[in-house]
């Protein structure tokens, strides 16, 4: 949801800056801009549209400069329109500013500035901050003071980056509730990104600010202060994965990448956590917090979008198999009532990104009432990783394609992990634990397995490519799954896809069923597969066109579905990892044929930092 970056060294700034905006690009596409300082003041080039814009309006006119920062953007406040893309301005022209959140109290600031008889060009919330700093800034002041004083002003989230012609070749950053952190190159240079894609070609080292951070970057080096005025050490980071992590390594999309990368990245998720002989897992990141866990008797479980539905297979799990009470809660919805949340409950937010605002605000929420966090997260140091009590990291590597594959096969077997860790403290058998360590191993072979159905999908989605709505049924661990599969086709292709447990069809959504409806069935062979079978009949006696995703030859179903797409046998739990890998495919593969743009569908951004 936006992206930032910032360069100040010795090198050209401009290359830097484009490559870093380019990776970030998944945050945010509506426009782009970057502002450049050289011995002849502040340039400001910005265009609305992708990266591709801007970079052609930068070779045409290139700007010598090695300090500079830059932006993509992901509307909030304002269409995206060149005067409402980033980075904005004062009126003098002599600093510009980009920033990724909101600001709140942007109304309120404007009114006082325009009495003070500043002009505003653009509808965002942004621009109030660039003339709030203007007006704050005394006469000898460095460039940081005005900032921090402007800050303290604004209400709302933000990460910022601002430079300044009247205090030239330094950048000062901050945030609060939207992600940001510095880069420490090794000659003489500093960056800033919204995340470490932004900075690696440059450097792996790496402070992650903390809310209510801001700090000064020059060539000399960096210093980090708090808002009130104190210097803080918020010490470096290594990154530890590379560039090709985050490159498309000969794949067409990143989505289609990342969907190949599954086997790779549940191996991941496991290594080193699966002790067979004890039937048990190891956890690290939870094990010094066995007293917490221990005494828990219930899980609220927050997040957003696929990261919920893969908390809804782990409520199953938890219930099922640990006997542990569980909410999944829209972390949206979850921060605005008023939940009761009783002693001996865990808050446990699920998050690829680490950065989405409503399962942060969640999580604080749940602190406030002075309940345990955990989190379950793919970005490491990221911000709902540190603010957590304890957790599990998924180990995914970056996720660049919008639509969220990889991350939720590693999400839900981070939470398999945890119900078994959490079953075997309480009353689970070695024998069982054993069972379900065995079939975890499987499961990196079985993703392979799955993902050879690949052209056999994309032969399948060619019949589809025309649709215009799409409906997705499963019961037990297979509904969560069934709205994962209507959530990715309708964010890629723009189908209007809904998922629905399959029995409660009957009460509504079986009036839609005709022979144009495809319906996509979950019926792996599981304790309720004959049930399934049973809601197949009634979508076949109305005519529906069935895709049936089973997991043996299922000959219960022969001649009542269209399709039969096969997948492996694993427990009952575990089969959500392979049922959902067909319906990713399909998603992609009906999206490329209707020449939608698969990694950056309109309208989305990767990580949602504001509320
Ligand atoms: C999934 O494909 C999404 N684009 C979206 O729903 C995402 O899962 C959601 O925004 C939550 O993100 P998070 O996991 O980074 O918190």
């Amino acid at each position: 949801m936006c992206g930032i970056v910032g360069y100040v060294g010795s090198q050209q700034a401009t290359p830097i800056l484009m490559a870093g905006l380019k990776r970030l690009e998944y945050r945010g596409y509506d426009s782009a801009g970057l502002a450049l300082l050289n011995g002849e003041g502040l340039k400001v080039v910005k265009r609305p549209g992708k990266i591709r814009e801007l970079e052609a309006a930068i070779e045409k006119a290139p700007i010598k400069a090695t300090c500079g920062i830059a932006h993509t953007r992901w509307a909030t406040h304002g269409a995206p329109t060149q005067p409402n893309a980033h980075p904005h301005t004062s009126s003098a022209g002599d600093i510009a500013l980009v920033h990724n959140g909101i600001i709140e109290n942007s109304d309120v600031i404007k009114a006082r500035l325009v009495r003070e008889g500043y002009v505003f060009v653009s509808e965002t919330d942004t621009e109030v901050v660039v003339h709030l700093i203007d007006y704050l800034w005394e006469e000898g002041e460095p460039l940081e003071e005005a900032v921090a004083a402007a800050l303290r002003q604004v209400e709302g989230a933000y990460g910022i980056a601002v430079v300044s012609s009247r205090d030239p070749n330094k950048i000062v950053v901050a945030r609060r509730g939207s992600p940001l952190l510095i880069g420490v190159g090794k000659n003489g240079e500093m960056l800033a990104g919204s995340d470490a894609a932004a900075v690696i070609a440059v450097t792996r080292d790496v402070v992650y600010l903390d809310d209510g951070d801001y700090a000064v970057l020059t060539p000399e080096g960096y210093r980090t202060y708090q808002l009130e005025g104190q210097e803080v050490d918020r010490g470096v980071h290594e990154v530890t994965w590379d560039l090709a992590a985050i490159e498309k390594g000969g794949h067409e999309h990143f989505m289609l990448k990342e969907i190949f990368e599954q086997p790779a990245s549940l191996a991941d998720v496991m290594r080193g956590r699966l002790i067979l002989e004890e039937g048990d897992a190891r956890l690290g990141g939870i094990a010094d917090h066995q007293f917490d866990l221990g005494t828990i008797q219930r899980i609220v479980i927050t997040a957003c979008g696929t990261s919920w539905h893969a908390g809804l297979v782990g409520e199953y799990m938890l219930e099922e198999l640990a006997r542990i009470p569980v909410n999944v809660e829209y972390a949206s919805e979850f921060r605005y009532r008023n939940p009761v949340l009783e002693d001996r409950t865990l808050a446990l937010a699920v998050s690829q990104s680490g950065e989405t605002a409503d399962t942060l605000a969640a999580l604080k929420e749940a602190e406030r009432r002075g309940i345990p966090t955990m989190g379950i997260v793919n970005a490491v140091g990221s911000t709902i990783a540190r603010q957590t009590k304890f957790g599990i990291y998924l180990h995914a590597g970056p996720e660049i394609g919008v639509a969220s594959t990889k991350a939720f096969t590693s999400q839900l077997v981070a939470l398999s992990l945890f119900t078994l860790f959490m079953a075997r403290r309480r009353h689970m058998s070695v024998v069982q634990g054993r069972e379900i360590v065995q079939s975890l191993q499987q499961l990196p072979s079985q993703v392979e397995e799955v993902l050879k159905l690949n052209d056999e999908i994309r032969d399948l989605a060619k019949h589809y490519v025309d649709s215009k709505n799409f409906l997705y049924l499963g019961r037990g661990y297979q509904f969560p799954v069934a709205l994962e599969g209507a959530l990715k086709l309708k964010e890629v292709s723009y189908i209007h896809a809904e998922g629905y447990p399959a029995a409660e069809m009957k009460h509504g959504p079986i009036a839609l069923i005709d022979d144009d409806m495809p319906v996509v069935v979950l019926a792996p062979r599981d304790p309720i597969y004959s049930k399934v079978v049973s809601n197949i009949e009634e979508v076949k006696a109305r005519h529906g066109r069935i895709i049936a995703i089973v997991s043996d030859d299922a000959p219960e179903l022969q001649g009542k579905v269209d399709y039969m797409i096969k997948v492996p046998q694993t427990l009952p739990h575990l089969l959500p990892v392979l049922t959902t890998i067909p319906l990713q495919l399909l998603a992609y593969h009906i999206a490329v044929l209707r020449g939608a743009d698969v990694d950056q569908p309109r309208n989305l951004a990767k990580s949602v930092t504001v509320e």
